[in-house]
């Protein structure tokens, strides 16, 4: 008799439990990942007593309070937004030396169904220029693969120089659909979205301004639920994401390069689009 019979049929008669056991025994092993060097990587919410350890490390490069990292944190989940953390070392118990060396969260974009949009790549400071930068993409990019995807989108202020680096390329603005993609539908995203399709030619910027802003159907269809609104647009302050999509400046700066860029931030400040093919 197959496991999965034997584990509904005659061991457990919860429903929950099943469905748990069932999850854990045949989805796809993606994570822990591990090295030759012990470094492994782990979806934040499969290991929640990491959670403020991880908060600090993501203060310690933007600050917030404690309480609104954790809580922004805890958003991490399987159906993304999904939180990796980079770790080395063997856990706790008597003589555990685990130390979280980075973090990176992975969120769906609007209405491109392969991409993921990275934000917060963060190598903890002891731990730079030692190669967990690129350990950390690559593993964004084994997670993104092995569930299916096949772009990553992001922004930098000012790392553009590590990410060309490791093979990303400069891009045209993506929206990221961060937490909403948790509590509405992506389908109903794309509606809204400021982007209308997708482009799957995006390449460098060649000038010229993204897609004008698409108007919200009138009337609304009665059927769609009203979106709730949208998460504020990256700042200095805080690390690139990107809803709503930067203004641009005047025309004559439409060019981006790895030294310029005609995007701005909410604050103003130069922002680099960029994406990599996994
Ligand atoms: C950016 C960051 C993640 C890089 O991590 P890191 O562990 O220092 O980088 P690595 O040691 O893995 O570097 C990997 C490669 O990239 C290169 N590299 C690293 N930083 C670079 C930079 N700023 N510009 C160009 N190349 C860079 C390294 O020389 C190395 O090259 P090699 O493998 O050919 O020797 C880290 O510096 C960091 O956390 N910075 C603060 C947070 C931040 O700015 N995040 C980016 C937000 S968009």
């Amino acid at each position: 008799m197959e496991v999965r019979e034997w584990l509904k049929r005659d061991r457990f008669k919860e429903p929950l439990l099943v469905s748990c056991l069932v999850r854990v025994l045949f989805q796809p092993s993606i994570s822990p990942q591990c090295d030759d060097g012990g470094v492994q990587s782990i979806p934040l919410h499969q290991r929640p007593d990491l959670l403020e350890t991880c908060a600090d490390l993501v203060n310690s490069e933007w600050q917030r309070s404690r309480g609104a990292r954790v809580h922004s944190l805890q958003k991490s989940c399987q159906e993304f937004p999904v939180v990796l953390l980079l770790l080395q070392g063997s856990r706790n118990g008597n003589g555990g030396d685990e130390t979280l060396l980075g973090h990176v969260r992975l969120s769906r974009v609007v209405s491109h169904r392969g991409s993921l949009f990275v934000e917060s790549v963060v190598i903890s400071k002891a731990q730079r220029g030692k190669g967990y930068g690129r350990t950390i993409m690559q593993e964004a990019e084994r997670y993104a693969r092995a569930k299916g995807f096949s772009r990553l989108c992001l922004t930098t202020h000012d790392k553009q120089h590590f990410y060309a680096h490791l093979g990303y390329v400069l891009s045209t603005p993506v929206q990221n659909a961060g937490i909403m993609a948790s509590f509405v539908p992506m389908e109903v995203l794309g509606r809204f979205s400021r982007h209308t399709g997708t482009n799957d030619n995006l390449g460098e910027v060649l000038g010229g301004p993204p897609p004008p802003p698409r108007l919200l159907p009138s009337p609304s269809p009665p059927s769609l639920p009203t979106p709730p609104a949208l998460p504020p647009p990256p700042t200095a302050s805080s690390p690139p994401s990107c809803l709503p999509p930067p203004p641009l400046l005047p025309a004559q700066l439409l060019v981006q390069t790895l030294k310029e860029t005609p995007y701005r931030d909410a604050k103003g400040v130069p922002i680099f689009w960029m994406h990599k093919d996994i």
